[in-house]
């Protein structure tokens, strides 16, 4: 068996496929099991084989839990209901009267959670631009407990320095969170860079197959592990065997989808870049893109998302292009084997007020792509004929 123990040993396809399973052991059967089950038989009172609950631990779910750790390079991995419901818990770390310094171009979601949940709790949230790690610094107060780091940012795709971010956290005793949703464990490690958290929205590149709604924590801190571990037992947002089993399914496969990511984000960029009716396209592979040297430093390659704006800014140009693609759904999220187009000044950031999201560049006539593993002529042609 392939577990976090042994992650040094292999390289990150090996990991993807075998690490945290091992054939069943009452049957054989090489995939793990899909224990449907809410609980677990015991001899006398405590005396069980490890599973008691399946609230607080499933055996599909550990599987899973392994493997997604055992790719973060982490010595725990917790899966939740979705990414939100990780980002509940880790929030639920804190005490009223804390203070949360957060990127200011972050998932619409974490900000609305923030702002409209636990804000009423007493917790204080500071919504700061990270392309200078400096002025992260010129918030910190007696009061900070927490570093919220999202790179590449959404939808901007702003990278963040997360060794200088784990400097400041270091120096002024913070924790530091890195969402790594959007580049994925294959892009990126954050753990290795001094991250002490690390959350996934899995229902994106991890599970890779937009059919199913999951989010993961990973840390090497015992003590965070536990604490986590008790939040979400005593909170309940876990996910059932049933997902578990589909992201094992998909992130067998999350490496090699990462690499066709790349290279087909890397030609439309390129593609766009070059189109005259494109005004800007915002990707961290672009050597005059302003944080390309610490995108080179932290991540291994550049990811498939793109955003970009069309000459004139007009949100309705946007708005046909949108509806104009044929390949590319108009849809949220991303990180699927399949293309998607999104407008976030209407959709993944609507919750997010005008003044603010424009003051980050989410301009009404951006649209963001996730591009996926289709063919790539098949994606520019769809691009040629939507902008026209
Ligand atoms: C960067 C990022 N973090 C967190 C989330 C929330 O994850 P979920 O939709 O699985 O709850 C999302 C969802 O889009 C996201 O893009």
């Amino acid at each position: 068996m392939i577990d976090t123990l042994e992650k040094t040993e292999y390289k990150f396809g090996t990991k993807a496929i075998h690490a945290g399973q091992e054939p069943d052991p009452v049957t054989g059967a090489i995939m793990t099991p899909i224990y449907q089950t809410s609980t677990f038989v015991q001899k006398s009172p405590g005396a069980h084989k490890g599973y008691a609950y399946a609230r607080g631990k499933n055996p599909t779910r550990v599987a899973l839990e392994k493997c997604i750790a055992s790719l973060e390079k982490a010595k725990h991995g917790l899966c939740f209901s979705s990414g939100m419901g990780a980002t509940d818990a880790i929030i639920k770390l804190l005490r009223p009267g804390d203070e949360v310094i957060a990127s200011d171009d972050l998932y619409g979601g974490s900000y609305r959670m923030f702002t409209k949940v636990f804000a009423h709790f007493g917790i204080v949230f500071h919504f700061v631009n990270m392309d200078n790690t400096n002025d992260i610094s010129k918030h910190v107060n007696s009061k900070t407990k927490m570093l919220w780091v999202e790179t590449p940012t959404n939808p901007m795709m702003r990278i963040v320095d997360i060794e200088k971010c784990a400097e400041i956290a270091k120096k002024n005793n913070l924790l530091l969170v890195v969402d790594n949703t959007f580049a994925s464990p294959y892009l990126q490690n954050p753990l290795d860079l001094g991250a002490h958290i690390v959350l996934h929205s899995v229902t994106k590149y991890i599970g890779g197959h937009s059919d199913l709604i999951m989010g993961a924590t990973c840390t090497n801190d015992d003590s965070l592990q536990e604490q986590l571990a008790f939040i979400a037992n005593s909170c309940g947002a876990v996910p059932g065997p049933m997902d578990s089993f589909l992201v094992l399914r998909g992130i067998k496969t999350l490496h090699l989808r990462m690499e066709r990511h790349c290279s087909n984000g890397k030609a439309i960029a390129m593609f766009l870049k070059s189109h005259p009716k494109v005004e800007k396209v915002y990707w961290p592979g672009f050597p005059d893109h302003p944080q390309h040297a610490v995108a080179k430093k932290q991540m291994r390659d550049f990811g498939g998302m793109i955003s970009f704006i069309l000459k004139g800014n007009s949100m309705d140009e946007a708005f046909r292009v949108a509806s104009n693609t044929k390949v590319f759904s108009l849809a949220e999220s991303l990180g699927g084997v399949e293309s998607l187009i999104g407008h976030p000044a209407s959709m993944t950031h609507a919750s997010i007020p005008k003044e603010l999201r424009e003051k980050s560049g989410v301009v009404d006539s951006l649209l963001r792509l996730s591009v996926g593993v289709e063919d790539i002529d098949d994606l520019i042609n769809d691009l040629k004929q939507a902008i026209g």
